[in-house]
């Protein structure tokens, strides 16, 4: 079986309900295999979708759940495009009706795994990346399922133009310490493309209303932790020019 970072993967098929639904859902969803059809082209499918011109700035949000936080981000910047990527079908499935719902032209959801990340986008094709409250698989074994590695730091590099800005935020502290190795290994390197542009151990702590904040400016994971009394960690990657 190929392994899923490879060139030649495929997904499986699949049997899952909200499958079949997205399938029949249309513009505003993409599954599996026709997630990888428009590497590099992004920036034209909302060009249709939109009329608007041009598209200003293309964000994409990793792990985005049913969009809660892209949906209230792209009905604020029309301008700007947003695509939502998650590995759950019901999830794609769920953003992309509240998506069409809300008359929302410039987001569209990806059901597919973020380790496929450079067969979706292309070369310098995203502005703003966000990966907020990734899984942290804590035992052991299964720390290899993480996201974040050095490895895939300097993967997902190129697919940034330069200037752009991958924001990660987590609860975990451990997993937030092997990230800051992670971009401090890759920062360091001769000809980096990334350098950290900010990085916080507590990110509301200056905020005494932060139990109050609410989508898009926390995401439902944030807001849940910020009410656990959770520090939230956050570190910002910049593409070098
Ligand atoms: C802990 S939730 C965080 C959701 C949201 N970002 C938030 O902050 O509220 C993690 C999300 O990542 C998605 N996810 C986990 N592994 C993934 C993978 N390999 N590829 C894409 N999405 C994944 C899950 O389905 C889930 O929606």
């Amino acid at each position: 079986m190929l392994d899923l970072e490879d060139a030649d993967f495929r997904y499986p098929d699949s049997e899952n309900l909200y499958c079949q639904r997205i399938e029949k859902c249309g513009w505003s969803v993409y599954s599996n295999n026709t997630t990888e059809v428009h590497r590099g082209n992004w920036r034209d499918i909302f060009q249709d979708s939109t009329q608007a011109s041009p598209i200003r700035k293309l964000h994409v949000e990793v792990g985005c759940s049913a969009g809660h936080v892209a949906i209230e981000w792209a009905a604020q910047t029309p301008h700007d495009a947003y695509i939502g990527l998650d590995w759950k079908f019901k999830m794609a499935y769920r953003g992309a009706e509240k998506t069409q719902k809300r008359g929302i032209k410039n987001l569209i959801f990806l059901r597919g795994r973020s380790e496929r990340i450079q067969y979706i986008f292309g070369p310098g094709e995203i502005d703003y990346l966000y990966l907020y409250f990734p899984d942290p698989w804590q035992k052991y074994s299964q720390r290899k399922n993480r996201f974040i590695s050095p490895r895939r730091l300097r993967e997902v590099a190129p697919l940034l133009k330069p200037g752009g800005v991958f924001h990660i935020k987590t609860d975990h502290a451990e997993y937030f310490e092997k990230m800051v190795l992670a971009a401090n290994e890759c920062a360091n390197e001769t000809n980096s493309p990334w350098e950290i542009s900010e990085l916080t151990r507590d990110l509301h702590a200056q905020n005494p209303d932060r139990a109050s904040l609410s989508i898009p400016e926390v995401t439902l994971f944030e807001r849940m932790f910020i009410r656990e009394g959770i520090a939230i960690k956050s570190l910002k990657l910049k593409r070098r020019g």
